[in-house]
This record gives C-alpha cells, structure tokens and sequence, in this order.
C-alpha cells in the first residue's frame, strides 16, 4: 500500500479517537450532568479544529515545500465535515427533535445559530464536490469554490465567539489562528508569492559566504 494511504488511514483512525471517547463516556455515564451539551461541545471542537489542521496543509506545503502532505487536506477537510455533521445532528435530534420549522426560527433568530448554519452549508458543498469526478466537471470553478473553505473557517470562528459570554479566552485564540493563517493567503491572492523556508534562508548563507 502507498505510503500516503497508509498515513491516511492512520489519520481517520486518529481522528475517530475523540468519538469514541464520546461514545464511552456516554454508555458509561461520564459526559457529566449534560450530556447533550458535552456532545455538542466536544463535536463544534473537534469540526473546528479539524478545519484549521485542513488549512494549515498548504502553508506548510508552500514555506518548508513538504509537498508529501498534499493527499491529507482532503482527509483532513473530510473529517471536518464528518465531525461538523455530528454536531448539527447533535443539534438537530436533542435540541429540536428534528422539528424543521424550529430549525428556521432559531436560524432566523439567534445570530451564532446562523452563522454556525451558513459555514456548515459551504462545508457541505465543500464535501460533496471534493471527488475527483467534481474536479473535472467544474473545472477551474472548482478552486474558486473551495476558496469558501476561509469563508467557513471566519463562520466558525464568529459562531464560536458569538455563543461564548463569559470567558472568551479560548474562541480568542481560534481566532488569532484563523487571522494568521488569513494573513498567510491574502498576499497569494493578488498574485504574490508565498514567502519560503529556502528565501527566507538565502541571505544568511550568502552573508556566510561573503564573511
Ligand atoms: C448548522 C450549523 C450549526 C449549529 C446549529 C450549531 C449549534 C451549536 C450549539 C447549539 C452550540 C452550543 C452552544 C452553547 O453552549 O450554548 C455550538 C457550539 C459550538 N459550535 Fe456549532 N453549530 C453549527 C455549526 C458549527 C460549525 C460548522 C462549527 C465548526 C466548524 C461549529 C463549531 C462550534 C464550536 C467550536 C462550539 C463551541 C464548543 C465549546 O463550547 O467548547 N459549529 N454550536
């Protein structure tokens, strides 16, 4: 087996440690008093952090040219959308025992609700046209598309600090990542290049030489 399938696979069953733990702390009665809530928490979480570890793939492609890491933006924007899915099925089941007109009213009424609802949507487009057929058929479309992926990580992040009220320590530093790794790609928009570990490297070695 290809090495890259090998550690794709290792990443699935790593990643499917945090679920397991939600399953066994709920068949054994440890997720606390609010169970539904861990739940919820631990899912938005885990979506959350999947989404930045999927956008950190190619920063860390571009500035150290690890261009092996390639195959596992997919797996890791998949896992997001699997555990994002959780969440919203979290939601969806105990929140509003899958009561559609509730749904609306709460994405009309709570603003945290709507956001959270607008970055799974794009996640899901996200997901759904990942395959390899997608890609054909839209073309060059298709990187426009998946651009939103920062659309939906600035969603999240919004979601997170809107529904926090009291300590907003912890949605501060998502933040802070998300900003960077905004910053990171702004400047490859307008066509510049990305900034690299061999660049950044040169003039020291040539000021070596000189020496
Ligand atoms: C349909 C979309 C969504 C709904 C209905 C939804 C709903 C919720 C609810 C009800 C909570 C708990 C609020 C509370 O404690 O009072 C929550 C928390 C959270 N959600 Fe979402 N959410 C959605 C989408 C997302 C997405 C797409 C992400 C990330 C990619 C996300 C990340 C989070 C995070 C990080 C938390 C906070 C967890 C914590 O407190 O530790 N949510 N969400």
């Amino acid at each position: 087996m290809p090495r890259a399938k090998t550690g794709q696979m290792i990443t699935v069953l790593v990643a499917m440690i945090p679920l397991l733990g939600l399953v066994l702390g709920l068949l054994t009665g440890r997720l606390g008093a609010e169970p539904v809530e861990a739940i919820t928490h631990e899912t938005g979480e885990w979506a959350l952090r999947l989404l930045i570890l999927t956008l950190l793939i190619t920063p860390l492609r571009q500035f150290f040219g690890w261009n092996a890491l390639a195959p596992y933006r997919r797996t890791l924007g998949l896992l997001c959308f699997f555990y994002a899915a959780l969440h919203f099925a979290t939601f969806l089941t105990f929140d509003l025992s899958w009561r559609i007109d509730d749904l609306l009213t709460e994405i009309r009424e709570r603003p945290y609700i709507t956001v959270g609802f607008f970055s799974f949507m794009i996640l899901c487009a996200l997901a759904i046209t990942s395959t390899r057929g997608w890609i054909k058929r839209l073309g060059r479309s298709w990187l426009r598309l998946h651009r939103l992926v920062y659309l939906a990580l600035v969603l999240a992040v919004v979601h997170f600090l809107w529904l926090v009220k009291v300590d907003r320590l912890e949605p501060l530093v998502y933040a802070a990542i998300a900003s960077a790794l905004l910053a990171w790609r702004l400047p490859l928009l307008f066509g510049r290049r990305p900034l690299t570990y061999a660049t950044l490297r040169r003039p020291g070695e040539k000021a070596q030489k000189s020496a």
